[in-house]
């Protein structure tokens, strides 16, 4: 646990100074001249003095490790190194678990079957996450002898169905949405339907599919091993594990569910034990889900948990409205969830913040997969947004700014008049000016887009260091409460699925 805090803590220290930078709206980049208020001092100097475009040339140049064509001096890239030194991978705890699919690929208990081909179902992403997890969840299942695994936010059911037909798992997926369970159960039926026609074409394709070779290392010994499609290729029975070994529950989870209730209607004849699992937990059901597992008067019990959307989460220590007001309305009309972050009594004692913006900034595409080629279409859209709130500004007044959002339009449009006269459409406002005007502003604001770059890079920088915050502050959570096995490890490809960590936890 010391550990632990010593890790959180060199992180929290080094993010504290710069949380104004991950903070500070990108909207009011231009209104708020954020570019000389919000950045570092020296990386302002240098971008000023060198120039904004060399300066990020030099940045993918020395990233790019060609450090002999590249100047030896480089704010923007210190800044950057710096970062990725407080992110989880370079903490070097004993909590971290590296290549968790290797270790398991290893064990003699992984009994590793093929993802039959159900591509037309899922997108390539989906499809790499349920691989993984699908694969990682029966390892975890068949070690702690669990009866059920419980998908908390199981939405369309893909992982579910996974787990139902290609492991024979038993499964309860809840979800507060009834359409998702709907769309879960219409996908299982498909599935059960087509099923032994994938697993035919699997076991004469004999080989991983091209999407799946993809994914690259994780699966070559399993590709080696051999161990490709199961006895039952040989029957030809369609599959029934809807209502039967896949079932459904429709509710929204909360640190105080009564899973042991729930499970009883569903799975009545058992002492159940469980494995709770959550792909892409968005915002507070991750930390619920944590709760949730910690709470539950279960003998033994497992959980595997990735969260998403953390500008999603509630925080207790923001000076943010929008939480403590939900808080008051809801007061005496239904019980609230603790907040999502911190967890840990001990980020709790130092009324640890993150704030709203800089949660956001913890869910890009960390720097590391970020491709140069994608600077340009990463920031104009919020160029073009910073732009539209200096001409809202300037016309209507800084009192009387529409309150509605304008949404994501500026990946339509090829210029800042088609993207203003779209905005102004959405938002209600009239504002007399023709579009060789809007062009001209665009124009004569084209240097607030370079600086925006910069900007952009610095908060993509802090990006994982953020998401290093709150998952550390989820497994110290979990350590506090007792639990002895925990960790964390990296479950996908980050440039497939950006959002790859899970907390694992085990409790007998
Ligand atoms: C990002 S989706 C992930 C769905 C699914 N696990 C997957 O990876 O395809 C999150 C899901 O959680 C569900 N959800 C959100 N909050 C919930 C809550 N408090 N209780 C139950 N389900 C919830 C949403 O309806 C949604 O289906």
């Amino acid at each position: 646990m010391q550990e632990l805090q010593s890790s959180l803590t060199k992180v929290t220290q080094y993010l504290d100074p710069l949380l104004p930078l991950a903070n500070a709206h990108t909207v009011d980049f231009i209104v708020e001249q954020l570019w000389t208020k919000k950045l570092p001092p020296d990386i302002l100097q240098e971008a000023e003095g060198v120039g904004i475009s060399e300066v990020i040339d030099q940045l993918w140049c020395l990233l790019a490790n060609e450090t002999e064509s590249c100047s030896d001096s480089c704010k923007l890239f210190d800044f950057v190194r710096e970062a990725g030194e407080y992110v989880i991978e370079e903490l070097n705890g004993v909590y971290y678990v590296n290549d968790l699919m290797n270790i398991l690929l290893d064990s003699s208990s992984a009994n590793l079957k093929e993802l039959v081909e159900v591509t037309e179902y899922m997108s390539i992403k989906k499809l790499h996450e349920v691989h993984i997890m699908s694969h990682v969840v029966a390892c975890l299942a068949e070690a702690c002898k669990s009866s059920v695994v419980v998908d908390i936010g199981s939405g369309k059911g893909y992982l579910s169905s996974m787990l139902a037909l290609n492991h024979n798992l038993r499964i309860l997926g809840i979800d507060n949405k009834p359409t998702n369970i709907d769309g879960a159960i219409r996908t299982t039926k498909m599935l059960e339907k087509k099923w032994r026609m994938y697993e035919k074409k699997s076991f004469l394709k004999g080989k991983y599919s091209e999407t799946e070779k993809k994914f690259g290392k994780t699966f070559e010994k399993s590709r080696d091993d051999g161990t490709l499609l199961n006895q039952n290729v040989e029957s030809s029975t369609k599959p029934t594990v809807l209502g039967v070994s896949y079932k459904h529950h429709v509710e929204s989870v909360s640190s105080q569910t009564d899973i042991r209730g729930i499970l009883s209607e569903a799975y009545p004849d058992e002492e159940h034990s469980i494995l709770f699992i959550g792909l892409h937990t968005c915002g507070n059901l991750s930390p619920n889900s944590l709760r949730l597992f910690v709470n539950s008067d279960l003998k033994r019990k497992s959980i595997i948990n990735v969260g998403c959307c953390y500008h999603l989460i509630d925080e207790e220590f923001t000076s943010a409205p929008e939480w403590h007001l939900r808080r008051l309305m809801q007061r005496n009309t239904e019980r609230m969830d603790d907040p999502g972050f911190p967890m840990s009594d001990f980020l709790r004692r130092q009324k640890f913040s993150l704030g709203r913006d800089a949660r956001m900034c913890g869910t890009q595409k960390p720097l590391k997969v970020f491709k140069e080629q994608e600077l340009n279409k990463a920031t104009k859209p919020l160029f073009y947004r910073a732009l539209l709130q200096q001409l809202l500004i300037l016309k209507c007044g800084p009192s009387n700014l529409p309150d509605a959002i304008v949404g994501r339009i500026a990946h339509k449009c090829d210029t800042f008049a088609e993207y203003a006269t779209k905005a102004l459409k959405k938002l209600n406002v009239e504002i007399e000016i023709t579009p060789a005007e809007l062009d001209e502003f665009e124009t004569n604001n084209d240097e607030d887009w370079q600086r925006m770059k910069i900007f952009f890079l610095l908060k993509t920088a802090l990006s994982p260091v953020i998401e290093t915050v709150i998952l550390l502050d989820k497994l110290l959570y979990l350590y506090e409460q007792g639990i002895e096995t925990a960790f964390i490890t990296r479950l996908f490809d980050p440039v497939v699925s950006p959002r790859c960590y899970a907390v694992i936890a085990i409790q007998k």
